[in-house]
């Protein structure tokens, strides 16, 4: 599939369209940001390791019956997907305290929560995606009823997935973020991509973070941690 014009870059993906109208190439960077852009990097081979994590993740959730937006890996650091009408709602379930959640309500990192947790974010980069509720979304008509409904069913589905297959991997899924769209059949898909980036993954005997927190904070060995991942998804 070729590689046409680029429609989008972000912080860590530039997308491009190909010669079929509802394909698009994703290219993932080696640059990392957080904190909204305010803290910027590189992470040597994040590109690479991500697109390769990102498919045994899709690949995993197609073969459950998960809509995905994953259509198969192009070259080292590109996917071909569907293209999708993002809906603007950044989805994040949470299996043990960590992150925001620490702040937000003062409990300890480390913390294991009675049952997951979904919260909702409104994706809007100016306004740092702020928190939202079901209210916000019905009243913003960010989503309509069904696809908040579909949405809140599959994130649950996809947690309960990726938990058991971590798991078997000696990995805690901590928390995560999921992005949903509309396709050009008006079915919903599960988008964007499931990496370190966007999941806290603890080894479960250590605890050590093995995600993009070793980042955002200055932890050291950022690379082998998400090198450590891809060895341990292809175990
Ligand atoms: P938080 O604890 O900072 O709210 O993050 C929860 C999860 O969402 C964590 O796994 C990281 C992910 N996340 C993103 O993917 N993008 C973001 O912009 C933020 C703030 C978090
Ligand atoms: N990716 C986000 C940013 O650049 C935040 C994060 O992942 O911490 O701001």
């Amino acid at each position: 599939m070729e590689k046409l014009k680029m429609i989008y870059e972000g912080k860590a993906k530039k997308v491009y369209e190909t010669g079929k109208e509802d394909q698009i190439i994703i290219e993932y960077k080696d640059d990392a940001t957080a904190f909204d852009g305010e803290k910027k990097g590189q992470i040597v081979g994040k590109g690479r390791l991500n697109a390769e994590i990102t498919t045994i993740f899709f690949d995993l959730l197609a073969e459950q019956g998960i809509p995905t937006h994953h259509i198969s890996k192009l070259g080292e650091r590109e996917i071909l997907a569907r293209k999708l009408d993002i809906i603007l709602i950044e989805v994040v379930i949470r299996n043990i305290v960590a992150g925001s959640l620490t702040k937000r309500l003062g409990l300890a990192e480390g913390s294991e929560l009675k049952e997951p947790i979904l919260e909702f974010y409104y994706k809007s980069d100016e306004l740092g995606d702020p928190l939202i509720n079901e209210y916000h979304i019905r009243a913003e008509e960010l989503a309509t009823e069904e696809e908040l409904a579909e949405i809140k069913g599959l994130s649950f589905k996809i947690n309960s997935i990726l938990v058991d297959f971590l798991a078997d991997k000696g990995i805690d899924l901590v928390d995560f973020k999921l992005e949903f769209g509309k396709g050009s059949d008006d079915k919903l898909y599960l988008g964007d991509e499931i990496s370190p980036d966007n999941c806290r993954l603890w080894d479960s005997k250590s605890k050590k973070k093995l995600d993009k927190d070793r980042f955002r904070r200055d932890l050291g060995e950022v690379e082998s941690a998400y090198q450590e991942i891809l060895k341990r998804l292809k175990e």
